[in-house]
């Protein structure tokens, strides 16, 4: 006689033993690791958890799983759609998201130990940290999937996906579409993350910035070998009348070690309502948010305007994550 299992959680597959292809048991530290069959696939379970979301608001297919969100530097969106994300799925949260100087961070705690901690209580843990390499790291030394949710300049895989899911249920493609990103391209990783991923696809790139805040050499370098069509600028107007997709983004004042040079650049772009008048009527302005003055106000109006729509997919994405990477999707 065999006896039925006292509960039927599926079993987490070891990171070490991870199936070949599927999400379940993965670290996400780089969108690197993405393939097109794999992000075609996230975009879809994204779908999908976007038309249950309308219809039904949550189910219970994380029930019983619990997320650590781990923030050592600030977060409006990233963690809150982490949180929303989990709970329409059913899970529930650790949140460690109001600073860790609440937390045994602020006693010395290194952030080897406070993973190994987290991960006594947490099936996945989403962390944010000011340094490069930091979410490798932390993955090393978890034994549940580690995802990246900005490390210092490094990357920010999960919004790159949720950039891109956007450009494609916005404009229904992503090859053919001239891409230019204007702004801190040097700090933002934001957009290191996703030109990386643009790669992959027939796009042309339009890199605008002042020259100091240039998008580094080892991305153009891959950008040049992957034989893209790119160009840089300092000057919005070379790209606003053939962009498909504006992406606009912040001067990273927190990265600057010279607070004069932030001064002489912060205020360089402004996207306003009579810029908007030169733009194709097909095309979308986005923004990983928060703004502090590229986009003027009165430009949300325009249905053009994308950066809200773009809000909510992060959960949708994130939701496809949180599933994929627990064996649920
Ligand atoms: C971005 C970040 O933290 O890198 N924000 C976000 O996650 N949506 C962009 C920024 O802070 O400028």
């Amino acid at each position: 006689m065999s006896l039925k299992p006292l509960f039927d959680f599926a079993i987490l597959p070891d990171k070490n033993h991870r199936q070949p292809g599927g999400l379940a048991g993965w670290d996400i530290l780089s969108v690197d690791q993405f393939d097109k069959a794999q992000l075609e696939y996230v975009f879809t379970r994204a779908h999908e958890m976007r038309e249950m979301v309308q219809r039904v608001g949550a189910v219970d297919l994380l029930k019983g799983y619990v997320l650590a969100c781990l923030f050592y530097e600030p977060s409006t969106r990233t963690s809150a759609s982490f949180i929303a994300a989990m709970e329409r799925l059913g899970g529930s949260v650790i949140p460690i998201t109001q600073g860790v100087q609440f937390s045994s961070v602020s006693k010395g705690e290194t952030l080897a130990d406070t993973i190994r901690t987290l991960e006594q209580y947490a099936d996945v843990i989403v962390l944010r940290h000011p340094d490069i390499g930091s979410a490798q790291v932390a993955a090393d030394y978890a034994r549940v999937p580690v995802l990246n949710a900005g490390d210092g300049a490094g990357e920010h895989p999960t919004q790159a996906l949720l950039d891109l899911f956007t450009i494609r249920e916005e404009l229904g493609q992503i090859d053919g579409l001239k891409v230019a990103m204007v702004g801190d391209l040097r700090y933002g990783r934001t957009v290191h993350s996703l030109t990386k991923l643009l790669l992959q696809y027939d796009v042309s790139l339009r890199f605008v910035s002042p020259e100091i805040l240039r998008m580094p050499l080892s991305i153009m370098n891959r950008v040049i070998d992957a034989g893209k069509d790119a160009r840089e600028t300092h000057d919005v107007a070379d790209v606003i009348e053939n962009a498909d997709v504006l992406y606009v983004t912040r001067v990273q004042k927190e990265r600057f070690t010279d607070l004069a040079q932030y001064e002489e650049v912060k205020n360089m772009y402004e996207i306003t309502p009579e810029l908007m008048t030169r733009a194709k009527q097909k095309m979308v302005v986005m923004h990983p948010l928060p703004r502090v003055g590229e986009i003027h106000y009165a430009v949300d109006h325009d249905p053009r305007a994308a950066y809200f729509r773009q809000v909510q997919n992060g959960m949708f994405i994130r939701m496809a994550l949180l599933a994929a990477v627990l064996g649920k999707a």
